[in-house]
């Protein structure tokens, strides 16, 4: 069972651009696409810890400030320079209010919400 955690509105956080909040797993990186879909990882690039948040975002995709690896999104799997991936979080978003809702829990749930 989830736990979900109210961390701000939709229009809080740029179009193509991220904001960033604390957790007890380090610093959560929120981005909002081009479409207003939101995601949510680690704000540490699995490269060398370069902030995900200060990134490009692309599609469902950001690309890391300090060497352009494209990390996913959706999987947090990262293509390029190196092999590896980032934490994601599950979000959902409230369709009347746009408050955007974050969970810690279940990792596996927030791919398998964003493959959708
Ligand atoms: S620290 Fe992100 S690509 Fe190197």
């Amino acid at each position: 069972m989830s736990d979900w955690h109210r961390i701000g509105l939709v229009t809080d956080i740029p179009r193509r651009g991220a904001r960033c909040v604390n957790s007890p797993f380090g610093r959560i990186a929120v981005f909002r696409t081009a479409e207003d879909r939101i995601f949510a990882t680690e704000d540490r690039c699995p490269h060398k810890g370069g902030p995900l948040s200060q990134g490009i975002v692309h599609d469902s995709s950001v690309t890391c400030p300090l060497h352009n690896a494209v990390i996913s999104l959706k999987s947090g799997e990262m293509r390029g320079p190196d092999e590896g991936r980032v934490r994601v979080f599950a979000t959902r978003v409230d369709p009347l209010t746009e408050v955007i809702e974050l969970s810690l829990e279940d990792e596996a749930a927030a791919i398998r919400e964003a493959a959708e």
